[in-house]
């Protein structure tokens, strides 16, 4: 089911606005992360395509479908939060099967289903187990299983992995795409963690104080943000930033260009074909296999991820590569134009 929203603002209780004028639409059977730093309104629009709050103006669609006024039953959407929120005086097939029961699937027929997505989210091992039995991540198993017992429109998961320690982590998002692929169904998936938004999702949504950054994949987001708050945001590490002055003797940048923002790996060993800009070498890590260099640009301090080829205490020249830098004006938005060389 795609899901769209035309020109939908929300207020929360007649406070301020929290989100300004939102217009997206989600593919069919995508897995869209919504990300972006706490406060930037991910949970709000979670819970508009829910049905949990009611947009204070603008329209939704599930397909062509208008579902601005309708309930978050009547919607039927699947979700999961944070805290996993199982029942915990059920067993795991109860868990899973409740929303059936609810439903008033026969019995026969809903612990088939729950069977059945006991093995997809695979706890097919831990059925009669309660959830102060399980694991984090096994927990989170059930929630999504339970989730999916009723073939929701539209799955909705909200940070469901942020209880979860790191290596868990990387293994439930490996987890969650393959159940979304296996299922097909349209998944958003709220999270502040770039790096994880980039691993599950087809398509980000980054958001800030109530606006749309940036909608796109996840590479694209990468190699063209459309403004600097998307270049910061996104990547690891974070993207370095200068004043276009620093590099005035090397570039000509368009009138309009007040910053510049060059990527760790674009940092690279000079070379005969590219201008080369002269810096100091403060120190170089080697972080297990991933490399990192310090260097000072009229003492502005870059993070190289490539060997520049000079050593800790020399002075001496970089190149650029051009496809990770990216200029922007004062207002933040990325300029395409061309860098010429001097
Ligand atoms: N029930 C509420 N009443 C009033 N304001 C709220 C309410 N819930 C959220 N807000 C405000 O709406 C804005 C967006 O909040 P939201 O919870 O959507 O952010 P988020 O991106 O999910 O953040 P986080 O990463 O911290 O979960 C914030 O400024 C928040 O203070
Ligand atoms: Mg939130």
């Amino acid at each position: 089911m795609d899901v769209r929203f035309e020109h939908v603002s929300l207020t929360y209780n007649r406070g301020n606005e929290v989100l300004h004028d939102i217009d997206f639409k989600l593919p069919d059977g995508e897995l869209i992360a919504l990300l972006g730093p706490s406060g930037g309104g991910k949970s709000t629009i979670l819970n508009l395509i829910s049905g949990l709050l009611q947009a204070t103006s603008g329209k939704i669609y599930f397909g062509e479908d208008e579902v601005t006024k309708k309930t978050a039953l009547q919607r039927g959407v699947g979700m999961v939060f944070q805290n996993y929120a199982l029942y915990p005086h059920m067993s795991v097939i109860d868990n899973i099967a409740f929303p059936m029961k609810m439903a008033k699937v026969d019995k026969k027929q809903r612990l088939t289903k729950a069977r059945e997505l006991a093995t997809l989210v695979r706890v097919d091992d831990q059925l009669d187990k309660f959830p102060s039995g399980l694991s984090g991540g096994q927990q989170q198993r059930v929630a999504i299983a339970r989730a999916l017992a009723k073939n929701p429109s539209v799955l909705l998961l909200d940070e469901p992995l942020s209880n979860l320690d790191a290596r868990l982590r990387v293994e439930m998002r490996e987890e969650i795409r393959r159940i979304q692929q296996e299922t097909g169904v349209t998944t958003v998936f709220v999270t502040h963690d770039q790096s994880e938004a980039m691993h599950v999702a087809d398509h980000i949504m980054l958001l800030n104080d109530g606006f749309i950054q940036q909608i796109s994949t996840p590479q694209s987001l990468y190699e063209t943000p459309a403004n600097r708050f998307v270049s910061r945001f996104i990547g690891d590490p974070v993207i370095n930033e200068i004043s276009v002055n620093e590099l005035e003797n090397v570039f000509v940048f368009p009138d309009t260009a007040t910053s510049i923002g060059i990527r760790a790996e674009a940092l690279v060993a000079a070379n005969g074909q590219q201008p080369q800009i002269k810096v100091m070498v403060k120190e170089a890590q080697l972080f297990g296999r991933e490399y990192q260099v310090r260097l000072l640009l009229n003492g502005h301090e870059l993070i190289a991820t490539n060997d520049v080829q000079l050593n800790p205490g020399q002075v001496g020249m970089v190149s650029l590569d051009m496809s990770g830098v990216h200029i922007f004006n004062e207002q933040g938005k990325r300029l395409n134009k061309e860098v010429q060389t001097l």
